[in-house]
């Protein structure tokens, strides 16, 4: 594929609150490439959220999904993770914790609802898809997009037939998408990240993780990224529909710092540190928290009424090591002020 084909700013895909399809519009009417994070979303609201997306756009624009990891259940560690949350459950008025009987969206019926509505970017973090839902996927049309946090995970992906590699440095917020290693071959940063990917892989490659204005969109290109993904930066962005609770958490994250933490979904993921983080973080440590997606599902009820109650201590505020930098603005001012940092095209 020719570099010159796709823009060099993207709304990096955010699954869950953030996922909307005015903020992908609007990036894409800007100039950029606008993704949708689609992976807590049923086929349905998918299907209805690419028709939106269409509806306000006629730029090309992408969906990100889950690939799907194995899982067992497991009741002890199900009972030792209920008890960590039973206080935040008392707190919020919430009934006892307990594993819903869905943990995750059908990985495949979505897929086919990106398939069947041609979605001309189609992106996968967590894993590798593999050559024949990419084959499927280029069949309807699609360029497909891979997520890696180092160079094994690159080499895999780009064998299974992606497209364009995302390499994810340590800065990114929410979930790391590793899937081969131990946790902290995984978490290497995007400036050391990003050159090694690009000698590694014929494929371009996009950098995420820790851009947040012009001067890390040029350093991108520096490092041979054929775009930058910037995801933290637009949380602030106005069409970004987070709770209230979130988003002050947000505003005034600059005097916090944040944390990697396990504890609300079974994966590692960045976002500030708060009164949910510091109360399971003994937890985490032990590592015996039952598999994602089982954590995710079971603190759905109190991320839910923490954001509708307006408690910051029990949200998950994921967030980027450069959100000091995010400045609250429409969307495309977000994407003009990231863009003034490419140069030469
Ligand atoms: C709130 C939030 C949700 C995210 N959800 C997803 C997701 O569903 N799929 C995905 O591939 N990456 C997801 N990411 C990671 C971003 O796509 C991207 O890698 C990251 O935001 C880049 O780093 P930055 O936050 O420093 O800009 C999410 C990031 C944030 C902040």
């Amino acid at each position: 594929m020719s570099v010159a084909a796709f823009p060099r700013v993207w709304l990096a895909p955010m699954g869950g609150e953030a996922a909307c399809a005015p903020l992908v519009a609007s990036v894409c009417n800007a100039g950029g490439l606008g993704w949708l994070g689609g992976a807590y979303m049923a086929p349905a609201k998918l299907a209805q959220t690419i028709d939106a997306i269409r509806a306000s756009t006629s730029q090309p624009f992408g969906v990100n999904l889950f690939c799907p990891q194995p899982w067992a259940r497991d009741a002890q560690r199900e009972a030792v993770f209920a008890a960590a949350l039973a206080p935040f459950h008392a707190a919020l008025g919430l009934p006892p914790p307990a594993v819903p009987a869905q943990c995750e969206e059908d990985f495949e019926a979505q897929l086919a609802v990106l398939i069947e509505r041609r979605v001309p970017w189609v992106g996968f973090t967590f894993g590798d898809p593999g050559a024949g839902r990419v084959g499927a996927l280029h069949a309807a049309g699609a360029q497909v997009v891979g997520t890696a946090t180092n160079v094994p995970e690159a080499l895999q992906l780009a064998t299974s037939g992606c497209d364009v590699l995302v390499a994810q440095g340590a800065e990114a917020g929410a979930h790391r998408g590793s899937f081969l290693g131990p946790r902290d071959a995984g978490l290497v940063s995007t400036l050391a990240l990003v050159p090694q990917v690009v000698d590694a892989v014929v494929v371009p490659v996009v950098a995420a993780g820790g851009i947040a204005d012009a001067r890390g969109v040029a350093a991108a290109q520096v490092l041979g990224a054929s775009a930058a993904a910037v995801g933290t930066a637009f949380l602030l962005a106005d069409e970004c529909p987070i709770s209230p609770a979130y988003r002050a958490a947000l505003e005034a994250g600059a005097a916090h710092e944040t944390v990697l933490t396990a504890a609300f979904s079974g994966r590692w993921a960045r976002g500030l540190g708060n009164r949910f983080t510091q109360a399971t973080d003994a937890l985490v440590a032990r590592g015996d928290l039952p598999d994602f997606p089982i954590p995710n599902a079971m603190t759905r009820p109190l991320r839910q009424a923490a954001g509708q109650t307006g408690d910051a201590g029990a949200l998950s505020l994921w967030a980027g090591q450069a959100l000091p930098l995010a400045r609250r603005a429409p969307a495309a001012h977000i994407v003009r002020r990231l863009a003034a940092g490419w140069k030469g095209d």
